[in-house]
């Protein structure tokens, strides 16, 4: 392990400490997350087509549970919960009306969920869920939570003495079924969006109340193109494995991405899910086949990449064939590319990223990300 000062270049990756973290609060990584969604198994049926994730967990009726029927999916580290409320009414209703779908917890995995909730609360957060100690045959979990931006969740989950499926209530979800899985490996950053004049303000509280470092912050004229721009600055528990960068709007001649995200889901909220691959160039075609939609990259992107980014491994023309980015950094480089938001609003999508040492977001492909999005905003009517 290495230990890096938050004014370095740091690098991600696991296990990276960043000396400025705090350790009041151990994560060892993203347990689930779990989206309010209006047809949880209609949703999960996409998600294993599309993005090739497994059938893992189930509860409803058939469990015990009356007012909600939840879906879990997984592929290799990564945990998709999706939910539907089965009665009206209800916070779970009010959630759909308010935000359509979108992500209501991102969980994280503790040691001790009763002293993250006391660690947390004490420094500031607000309460969503006191310690809860939850058991079935197959052990006991301990979950907590507290508020974030809008009305998103930290859920903190200690299952050390759980062997179940996932957690108890839950039951195995068998189904004949079984799209294979695309590369998809864990999850290297969420990104939440938040509204005007807010980013310091849940920049600070990951700081203060979680004890993460700040670790990269873009301004406006980082990330802008002619007509739109937004801010952002990137958070990061101590060992790395938890990355959130926070947005903002900010002025530009058309409307921030940023603006129109929170235009739609009523306000802040997940932006973007960063799951990370080992080979982008099969899962990106293997989602393509799949009925994924991917944001189009102009031919002209690729014309000087080779000058921008020098040797990569990869084949230039497969890249481009694939509408994939590249960016580098001192240490290496990335590729990316993001799908067109996966649920009805404009509002959440995933990223799909390859790391080859580099750390950082790809803020060499800003640009062309940007007029790819001003390109969709345009159509829709929303720049
Ligand atoms: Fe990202």
């Amino acid at each position: 392990m290495e230990t890096i000062k938050k004014k370095d270049n740091v690098r991600y990756g696991t296990d990276k400490i960043f000396e400025d973290a705090e350790d009041f609060l151990p994560l060892l990584g993203t347990d689930y997350v779990e989206l309010i969604v209006g047809n949880a198994k209609q949703s999960a049926l996409f998600y294993k087509t599309a993005f090739g994730f497994q059938s893992l967990a189930y509860a409803g009726l058939e469990t015990g549970v009356k007012d909600r029927v939840s879906y879990v999916l997984q592929q290799d580290k990564i945990r998709l919960v999706l939910t539907t409320p089965l009665e009206p009414g209800g916070w779970m209703n009010e959630h759909l009306d308010k935000h359509g779908d979108g992500v209501k917890v991102v969980a994280l995995w503790v040691e001790d969920a009763t002293k993250a909730w006391e660690e947390t609360t004490k420094r500031g957060a607000k309460s969503y869920m006191e310690p809860t100690r939850e058991e079935d045959d197959n052990g006991f979990v301990v979950r907590s939570g507290i508020y974030t931006y809008g009305e998103t969740v930290h859920i903190f989950v200690e299952r050390n003495e759980y062997k179940g499926t996932f957690l108890p209530g839950f039951k195995k979800w068998e189904s004949h079924y079984n799209p294979s899985e695309v590369g998809l490996k864990y999850i290297d950053h969420m990104v939440g969006n938040v509204d005007w004049g807010q980013m310091n303000t849940w920049v600070d509280f990951y700081a203060k109340v979680m004890g993460f470092a700040q670790i990269v912050t873009f301004d406006d004229k980082d990330i802008s193109t002619e007509y739109t721009a937004l801010m952002s600055k990137v958070m990061s528990n101590g060992n790395g494995r938890i990355k959130f960068p926070i947005n903002e709007p900010a002025e530009g001649k058309k409307k921030s991405q940023i603006e129109e995200y929170i235009d739609f889901y009523k306000g802040a909220g997940v932006q973007h899910i960063a799951v990370a691959t080992d080979d982008i160039v099969d899962t990106v075609s293997q989602m393509r086949d799949r009925g994924v939609e991917f944001l189009y990259v102009p031919d002209s992107y690729y014309d000087d990449l080779k000058e921008r980014v020098g040797d990569i491994d990869e084949d230039i023309e497969v890249i481009k064939k694939h509408g994939i980015l590249v960016d580098r950094d001192d240490e290496g480089y990335l590729l990316q590319l993001f799908t067109k938001p996966v649920v009805d609003r404009p509002t959440m999508f995933f990223e799909i990223i390859q790391r080859k040492g580099a750390w950082s977001f790809g803020k060499g492909n800003f640009k062309a990300l940007f007029e790819a999005i001003e390109h969709e905003q345009g159509i829709r009517g929303t720049l």
